[in-house]
């Protein structure tokens, strides 16, 4: 090797590598390893209690959340290599497309939902912006559920709804579904959702691809504006479509799924093999909701309707193999009225269509 390569390889080993140098990026990445482990500890133990129905085990679950520094501690973890107080990583992607689809100079009033400190789109003097967490740190950030947040009057709804890194938040996987569909209700006619998740949902998931989201948002009743990715996070703005023409239902989530659902059920099916992946899934439009979404439609008397719940009952199995001997069918819901059997989501929902399951609930 000659004297001047000698020098050069030395300089390059020598080097700095970007902001950090080269012996601290090491001490950071394991930093950024004991935060990515704190996230999913949290969601894991978010998961278990979503699922959990015994009171004395969840209390517990609840216990050791607190214990590792609860929802404060996730916030922090959560924006690793920025401020909670500072924010706004993700906000300056959906202001930039916002600016590209919306006709100049105009103003906006978004809804950010784990808008945490309040300061995402503080510099965006045309966003006027309302923040709600279920941990607020500042005192403009309202302390409120999404779904307790009231629904707005049809003069006071929003044009953005931001879901920036909520979704994946959510331990019950359906109510990751019905966020989606929850946030028609505070959009002004074809308003936005800004929805963002961490990029490993949708490409390292054994359950989701980009195109199975697409197809999600599509069903449940949004077109996709703009979608990009960045090195850790994936971007959707996509738009309210105009609604189906109906009567309202039961209740105002039922009234969305009718105006809004296009009837998709989605099952949670491996898309992707390999032990190693992530089981990242909305379960917007599981069979289960979608049929729960028809019964409570039904002008009937609940008390007569019920439910058995297999995947709660040590013989749980043994009665769906018993279902799947007498009725050919395995898959669960499982349905019956009066004693007979009319099949699964997709039969009741052909049944509600032709006018049928009124008939067959008439007689109840
Ligand atoms: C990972 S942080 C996301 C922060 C920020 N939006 C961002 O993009 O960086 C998730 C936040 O969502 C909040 N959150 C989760 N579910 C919520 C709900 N149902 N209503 C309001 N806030 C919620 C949590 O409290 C948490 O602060």
């Amino acid at each position: 090797m000659s004297e001047v390569e000698k020098v050069r390889k030395r300089k390059k080993l020598i080097r700095p590598r970007g902001k950090r140098g080269g012996i601290k990026h090491s001490k950071s990445k394991n930093q950024s390893n004991k935060h990515a482990l704190a996230i999913a500890k949290y969601h894991a133990l978010e998961k278990k209690i979503a699922r959990c129905t015994d009171e004395a085990e969840r209390a517990t679950l609840i216990a050791e959340q607190q214990e590792s520094g609860g929802l404060t501690n996730y916030q922090d973890q959560s924006t690793t290599g920025g401020s909670v107080i500072r924010g706004g990583e993700s906000a300056k992607w959906c202001a930039q497309v916002l600016k590209e689809v919306l006709p100049a100079e105009t103003k906006i009033r978004l809804l950010d939902i784990g808008g945490i400190a309040g300061t995402a789109y503080e510099k965006y003097d045309w966003i006027e912006a309302t923040y709600l967490d279920l941990n607020p740190r500042a005192p403009h950030v309202h302390l409120s559920d999404f779904f307790d947040w009231p629904i707005p009057s049809a003069a006071e709804r929003y044009d953005v709804v931001g879901l920036s890194l909520v979704l994946n938040f959510v331990g019950d996987l359906a109510k990751r579904g019905e966020m989606l569909l929850h946030a028609h209700q505070y959009l002004r006619p074809r308003g936005y959702v800004y929805l963002v998740l961490p990029l490993a949902c949708v490409n390292n998931s054994r359950y989701m691809t980009h195109d199975h989201l697409r197809a999600i948002i599509e069903s449940a009743g949004y077109d996709v504006v703009r979608q990009d990715d960045s090195a850790r996070l994936t971007r959707w703005l996509i738009q309210q479509r105009k609604p189906k023409r109906t009567k309202s239902g039961n209740s105002p989530l039922d009234t969305v799924r009718r105006k809004y659902y296009d009837g998709t059920v989605f099952k949670k099916q491996e898309l992707l093999a390999g032990a190693q992946r992530n089981n990242f899934f909305p379960d917007i439009m599981a069979a289960k909701q979608v049929a729960e979404g028809v019964i409570s439609s039904l002008n009937i008397d609940k008390s007569k309707v019920g439910v058995m719940e297999l995947d709660e009952r040590n013989d749980g199995s043994d009665i769906q193999g018993y279902l799947k001997e007498k009725t050919s069918q395995g898959t669960v819901p499982n349905i019956f009225i009066s004693g007979k059997h009319l099949g699964g989501c997709d039969s009741l929902m052909s049944a509600q269509s032709s006018g049928e399951l009124d008939k067959l609930v008439a007689s109840l």
